[in-house]
């Protein structure tokens, strides 16, 4: 095989719902290529839609982040993940079941349908700021960062006043282009605070996810003779993960399917009309978009054979899941933005024993904002041309920072 390792992640959209061109190419020519890592180090890269969900449901593959051999995407992403218990998803048989089986009951789609008045709540309460205020208004600061961050505060038992403080580092956190040690800091930052507010709960539970966490970790753990330390850290590791992943990510789709619906009308118009179209279509921007490239690298534990490539013990995988969602073997003319295609197979919530937790919960937040902004605000346009909107190149989450609009 010819060197295909001078290919240097991550490659950069040029379109922002469309995957890199080097990806593209990779996919055609060798689907599953070695490339160079931003950190110098090579690993695999997957690109075709069949390989990823192949790697993802194989147990051989390992998520653990703290393994020096891990392909992580940031150098000194180690040094960020270390002095800290792996929560679920830098965990692996055995442990990862039942630490998901735990806390999986929160997320069921009755559990976020018992949700779903108080998510509307806040949008309309969002939506009547918005309209009462000047224009243009920063759809990112009105909308899309206050609606999941709310939702997501409530549900933990996280002051929603402090919002400011863990929304700063978290960006903070995610940008590739921060220094490790101001991703230590913000690391550290956060979950100080983290502790702190368990500490509290542990103290005086209340009526929250984290504080039904510590009663329930309480029994068992102390039927598996845990220390009340181990619980407290494992506590703190699923906070820091749920409070990070709840937020940012909806976020980003927020601001970025509001952007594809004005760029595509007609598909906006349709789900004015029949809002039963919009799950589907919140299903087919999350494929379109892609916005967690990286999440689901993973490190081989054995040899394997993957598509007719020996994937040897210690090597890195990373999925590039925005190839795989645009891969034409699985999505018909995948370039195109087809609100009726049923994307429900996309990779975007990743595959397997790590799929997102939290997709149920992202599917509503998404269905709900997109109902009620196309039905409240009809009029709603970009304030700036697209090519001018600040696309989130250096993260690694994909979105906007910034996202004027008027109406
Ligand atoms: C549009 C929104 C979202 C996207 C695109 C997204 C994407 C992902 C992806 C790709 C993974 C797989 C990581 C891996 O395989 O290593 C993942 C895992 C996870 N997500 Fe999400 N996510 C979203 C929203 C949420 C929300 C709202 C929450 C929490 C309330 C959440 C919590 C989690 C958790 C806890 C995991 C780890 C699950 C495990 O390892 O068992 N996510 N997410």
């Amino acid at each position: 095989m010819s060197d295909q390792s001078a290919l240097v992640l991550p490659a950069l959209r040029t379109c922002p719902y469309a995957p890199p061109a080097e990806y593209q190419e990779l996919r055609e020519q060798a689907p599953i290529s070695r490339v160079t890592l931003p950190t110098g180090r090579t690993a695999w890269a997957l690109t075709r839609h069949e390989d990823i969900r192949a790697m993802l449901t194989d147990p051989r593959f390992s998520s653990d982040r703290t393994d020096p051999r891990y392909p992580v995407m940031v150098e000194g992403q180690q040094k960020v993940a270390a002095d800290f218990r792996p929560s679920l998803i830098s965990m692996d048989a055995p442990e990862h079941g039942p630490a998901r089986r735990a806390v999986v009951g929160e997320f069921t789609v009755r559990r976020m349908n018992e949700l779903k008045p108080r998510i509307q709540e806040i949008v309309d309460e969002h939506i009547d700021a918005m309209l009462a205020g000047p224009q243009p208004v920063d759809l990112v600061q009105a909308l899309s960062l206050p609606v999941p961050s709310l939702v997501i505060c409530e549900l933990l038992g996280v002051p929603y006043a402090d919002h400011d403080f863990f929304q700063s580092r978290s960006t903070e956190l995610l940008r590739r282009t921060n220094s490790t040690e101001q991703r230590v800091r913000a690391r550290d930052d956060l979950r100080s605070y983290l502790d702190k507010l368990i500490t509290e709960k542990e103290r005086e539970p209340g009526d929250d996810l984290l504080s039904r966490q510590i009663l329930k970790q309480r029994e068992s753990g102390e039927a598996q003779h845990e220390t009340a330390e181990a619980r407290h850290e494992d506590l703190v590791g699923l906070a820091f993960l749920l409070l990070i992943a709840g937020h940012e990510t909806t976020a980003n789709m927020i601001s970025l399917g509001t952007l594809a619906l004005l760029e595509h009308p007609e598909d906006a118009a349709a789900l004015r009309e029949d809002p039963s179209k919009t799950l589907g279509a919140v299903e087919e921007l999350l494929r379109y978009y892609t916005i967690v490239e990286f999440a689901t690298s993973r490190l081989a534990t054995a040899d394997v054979e993957l598509g007719g490539v020996l994937i040897r013990e210690g090597e890195g995988v990373v999925t590039l899941a925005v190839s795989g969602n645009h891969d034409p073997d699985v999505f018909d003319r995948p370039e195109e933005l087809n609100i009726e295609r049923g994307a429900r197979n996309h990779v975007a919530f990743g595959f397997g024993a790590h799929q997102c937790l939290g997709q149920n919960l992202a599917r509503l937040e998404l269905q709900i904002v997109f109902d009620t902004l196309l039905r409240r605000i009809p009029g709603l346009k970009s304030g700036v041309p697209t090519d001018e909107l600040p696309f989130k190149d250096d993260s690694n989450i994909y979105g906007l920072y910034e996202f004027p609009v008027t109406w």
